[in-house]
């Protein structure tokens, strides 16, 4: 199992290093365009290795594709990372012309590789994969999703105060500060809805703080979170390296689930060894059905910004 990562930025090498430490792929290529700093990263992570115990093989690459060939996943972080105050909207200029490039680059060494793609607006840079390339939809996987999931447990274990193991839940919708949708009606703690422990205005914050996840990591960091960002990627590429079959919301193409037609954005998926293997059309309520249609109608709005 080969995976390539492109961007050795501060989210591209977390990547490689979850994937490295969970030790069920062979091999990671790190690539980036900057002179020396993959290797660099590489060398680094790989002096990790007997420590933590892992044996694949990170090898580091000064943008020279050939070096990426036969990949099994590819996952794109390159792009530029949002700064304090910014939407991840406001990146797409800038990321469009990277994302495309970076895309019809693997594709050519790795015509049959599976891509994740996690540089920012994510849903939009995941559907402009889609309409640049000829790769079929499974095979093309957005990264939000189980981050903000991720983010949602987080919030929720600290206001019930329990362990995170303990709780369950689910953020779909567009990866964006407006578009997440948490369904709070959805989450449990050890099999028990959430609503249960909660006030109604308790958990409303807990939503809120859940969507400006990223947004409170950039004010705080100066820069966009990385380790959550880079587990969340390990997390699908290992559900696919390992056939897992694991349902995760992942930004995927639409073509009528959820009443959403020409457009990618967050809802649940079964991944295993062949990408997106099922859409889960799971029941929403009234007002969770109008927060995914508000989503998507910013999701295509900003799609609406690309030149394709
Ligand atoms: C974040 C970036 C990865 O949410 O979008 O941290």
């Amino acid at each position: 199992m080969k995976v390539t990562v492109v961007g050795a930025g501060a989210v591209g090498a977390s990547c490689a290093e979850y994937i490295a430490i969970k030790d069920f792929a062979s091999e990671v290529v790190l690539l980036d365009i900057k002179e020396g700093y993959a290797e660099g990263k590489a060398m680094d992570l790989m002096q990790t290795a007997s420590l933590n115990g892992f044996d694949t093989k990170i090898t580091g690459i000064t943008n020279d594709y050939s070096k990426t060939a036969g990949s099994d996943i590819a996952v794109i972080t390159s792009g530029v990372p949002r700064k304090p105050g910014m939407t991840r909207e406001e990146l797409i200029g800038i990321n469009a012309g990277i994302v495309k490039t970076v895309a019809s680059s693997l594709l050519e060494h790795s015509p049959n590789a599976i891509l994740i793609v996690v540089s920012n607006p994510m849903d939009t840079m995941t559907y402009l994969v889609h309409k640049t390339t000829d790769l079929p939809k499974n095979k093309i996987i957005g990264m939000g999703g189980a981050l903000d999931s991720a983010r949602f447990k987080y919030r929720l274990a600290e206001a019930l105060d329990a362990p995170i193991s303990d709780i369950d839940g689910m953020v779909i919708g567009g990866h964006s500060d407006t578009g997440m949708v948490p369904l709070a009606s959805h989450a449990t703690r050890n099999s028990i809805n959430v609503t249960e422990f909660l006030t109604e205005d308790r958990l409303s914050q807990v939503v809120e703080d859940t969507k400006v996840g990223g947004a409170t990591l950039t004010k705080l960091l100066g820069t966009s979170a990385w380790y959550a960002p880079g587990a969340a990627v390990s997390g699908l590429v290992q559900a696919i390296a390992c056939d897992q079959k694991k349902m995760f919301p992942c930004s995927t193409y639409l073509e009528g689930e959820y009443g959403l037609e020409d457009i990618c954005i967050g809802v649940p998926v079964i991944l295993g060894k062949n990408g997106i293997e099922e859409i889960v059309d799971v029941p929403l309520s009234e007002a969770e059905k109008n927060k995914m249609k508000e989503s998507a109608a910013g999701v295509s709005k900003t799609n609406g910004l690309l030149e394709l």
